[in-house]
């Protein structure tokens, strides 16, 4: 699919993403769990799991809608979007949790470091970043062993419907040999998912073994607990 055929505007797309450390704790995973497997990341925006990942022994992809748009563009709209993030949450402050981040400033580094390393990483490995717009992916059967899926999926479910969902986990899950994490199971506003129980009977109609796990991430209040779907 080309960019002029999908009509990206990037001023729809916020170019922000959590840290190597972040996804370690959201998703429950040891360094020695990921050491030589094959992870993706699905949708990684600006994270720095891929780059840090890399860097210790996986072999991880990343992909997103917004790399269609050329790294330097994204890493303009990046800035961009961290700076009016900082300026919304001043008004929203008390719902979140602070013992991670300490500080709006605190939080402000770390997603400015999450984002200077994945575009670094962009710029000497742009193999690893991939366009992609869910419910598709272009990669093949069983290509991935861990797939992470953080803060999309029932985030946005004001907008992205019950069909997308499960389009989408059964993409992930074709791409995917052996296991697939979401993180959270909360919408924007903090409250679970409400197609989650029907979504998880489904899941496990297709022979899939799946677990709600208590994280110990949160910052978005109630955020902490990820879904983990096993392939049998
Ligand atoms: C809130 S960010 C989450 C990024 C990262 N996983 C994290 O936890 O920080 C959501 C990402 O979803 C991407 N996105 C939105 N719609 C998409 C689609 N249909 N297919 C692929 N990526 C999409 C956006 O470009 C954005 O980077």
């Amino acid at each position: 699919m080309s960019r002029a055929e999908l009509k990206l505007d990037l001023s729809r797309v916020v170019f922000i993403g959590r840290t190597f450390d972040e996804y370690m704790q959201m998703f429950n995973l040891s360094q020695e769990e990921l050491r030589g497997r094959k992870i993706l990341d699905c949708p990684a925006g600006a994270c720095s799991f891929t780059s840090i990942a890399n860097k210790i022994g996986a072999d991880a992809t990343a992909t997103d809608i917004a790399y269609y748009h050329p790294c330097e563009q994204l890493v303009r709209k990046g800035i961009d979007d961290i700076e009016h993030v900082m300026i919304n949450l001043e008004n929203a402050q008390s719902n979140y949790l602070w013992d991670y981040f300490k500080s709006a400033e605190g939080l402000k580094q770390q997603r400015i470091q999450a984002l200077n390393n994945c575009s670094n990483d962009m710029r000497e490995f742009p193999h690893r970043y991939v366009p992609a717009v869910l419910p598709v992916l272009p990669f093949k059967d069983n290509e991935f062993e861990l797939t992470l899926s953080a803060h999309f999926l029932f985030m946005y479910s004001d907008r992205l419907d019950y069909d997308f969902h499960v389009q989408s986990l059964q993409e992930l899950l074709r791409v995917t040999r052996d296991e697939v994490r979401i993180f959270p199971l909360t919408d924007l506003s903090c409250n679970k998912y409400e197609h989650l129980d029907k979504l998880v009977d489904f899941i496990q109609s297709q022979g899939c073994i799946t677990e709600e796990i208590k994280v110990p991430y949160e910052f978005q209040k109630g955020a902490n607990s990820m879904l983990v779907i096993k392939k049998a």
